[in-house]
C-alpha cells in the first residue's frame, strides 16, 4: 500500500457534516462545533454559506434528503464528547485522536488547559489543517503526530512527541478503522495496549458489514472509493470486541445511533447506514475483581 500523498477527502466530507450540523441542517435539536466551518476549504465554506442562508424548513428538508448521513456525524461526535466527559471526570488528562482529520475538539471541547491533545493523521491531512487553525488558540497542550499507520510507528511517535504512557489517555478512533486494513487495525491496537496505563479508554467507531440499507450503502462504498479512501475494514461486533480483548481492552458499550440520539436526547435518526460505536477500558483494573457486563445494544 502506498503512502497518501494528498489531504483525505473523507475527512473533509465528515468536518462537511459537523458543519452542516452546527448550521441546523440536521435531525439533531441542537449540535454545537463552530470550528468545523473553519476547517473546511474554501469551496465547501461557499457550499455551507449558500445552505446556511436557506429558510430553517428548507434546511431541515435537506437534512432530512441525505437519508440520516447528516444525523450520525454529529450524533457520533456527541457520543465521542461524552466518553471524554466521563473521562476527564475520572481524572484523565490525556486524548489522543487517531485518525484526527479535520476534527475540532482540540478547539471546541470546554476545560482542556490541563490536558494535552495528539492528532494523529496523514502528514498529508494535517498539512492542509495547519494553515486553517493557525490563528485559533487552542487551551489544550496541543500536538500534530504524523503517522500513517500502515507504515509507521505509532508508539515511536507518540513517544518522540512527549506523550505520558504512564499517565491515562483517551483514544478516540473515530470514522477510521473502515479505511484500515486488519494489519494495520490490530498494529494500532497493540501501540494504544503498550502506551494505556490504568484509567485509560478507547471509544472506537466501525461499520458493521450487514444491517443496511443494500443501495444506500453500495452507493457509500461507491462513493469512498471513488475518493481514493474505500472501505477495507469492515467488522462485526464480535470482532471488534475479540480485537479489543486481544488488546488488554475490555468492551464496556457498544452502542449505534439510535442510543446516541437517546443519550442526547435527540430525535432517533433514520438509519440506513449502520456506524456502532465500541468503548473500551484496560482490563488491567478489573484483574482479581468482576468485570461488568459489556452494554452491547442491537
Ligand atoms: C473519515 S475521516 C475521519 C476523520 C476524523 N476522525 C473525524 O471523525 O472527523 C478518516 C481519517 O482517517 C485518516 N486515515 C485513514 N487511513 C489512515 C492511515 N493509514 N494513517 C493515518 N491516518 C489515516 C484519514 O487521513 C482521515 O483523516
Amino acid at each position: 500500500m502506498q503512502k497518501r500523498a494528498t489531504s483525505s477527502a473523507t475527512s473533509r466530507l465528515v468536518a462537511m457534516s459537523r458543519a452542516l450540523a452546527h448550521a441546523g441542517v440536521t435531525g439533531m435539536a441542537q449540535f454545537d462545533d463552530p470550528v468545523a466551518a473553519e476547517l473546511l476549504s474554501p469551496q465547501y465554506r461557499s457550499i455551507l454559506r449558500a445552505i446556511s442562508l436557506l429558510p430553517l424548513p428548507l434546511r431541515r428538508v435537506l437534512s432530512r434528503a441525505t437519508l440520516g448521513g447528516l444525523d450520525l456525524v454529529p450524533l457520533r461526535a456527541a457520543a465521542i464528547d461524552a466518553v471524554w466527559l466521563r473521562a476527564q471526570q475520572q481524572g484523565v488528562r490525556q486524548i489522543v485522536i487517531l485518525g484526527a482529520g479535520l476534527d475540532g475538539r482540540a478547539w471546541r471541547l470546554p476545560h482542556l488547559q490541563d490536558v494535552g491533545v495528539w492528532e494523529v493523521d496523514h502528514p498529508a491531512t494535517q498539512a492542509s489543517k495547519y494553515g486553517r487553525v493557525a490563528h485559533r488558540r487552542s487551551e489544550a497542550t496541543l500536538h500534530f503526530v504524523p503517522v500513517d499507520f500502515a507504515h509507521d510507528d505509532l508508539g515511536v511517535a507518540l513517544a518522540q512527541a512527549a506523550h505520558d504512557a504512564s499517565e491515562p489517555t483517551l483514544w478516540i478512533w473515530e470514522g477510521v478503522a473502515p479505511y484500515l486494513p486488519m494489519v494495520a487495525v490490530q498494529s494500532t491496537l497493540s501501540v494504544v495496549q503498550a502506551r494505556s496505563a490504568p484509567g485509560s479508554r478507547i471509544a472506537l467507531s466501525y461499520i458493521p458489514a450487514t444491517g443496511h440499507n443494500r443501495l444506500v450503502f453500495a452507493a457509500l462504498t461507491a462513493l469512498v472509493a471513488r475518493l481514493g479512501e474505500p472501505f477495507v475494514g469492515l467488522m462485526s461486533t464480535a470482532q471488534v470486541a475479540e480485537l479489543l480483548n486481544h488488546a488488554g481492552l475490555l468492551l464496556v458499550a457498544d452502542t449505534d445511533a439510535g442510543d446516541w440520539a437517546r443519550q442526547g436526547s435527540h430525535r432517533p435518526p433514520q438509519v440506513w447506514v449502520r456506524e456502532r460505536l465500541a468503548e473500551a477500558i484496560v482490563s488491567v483494573e478489573f484483574l482479581g475483581g468482576q468485570a461488568p457486563a459489556p452494554n452491547v445494544t442491537k
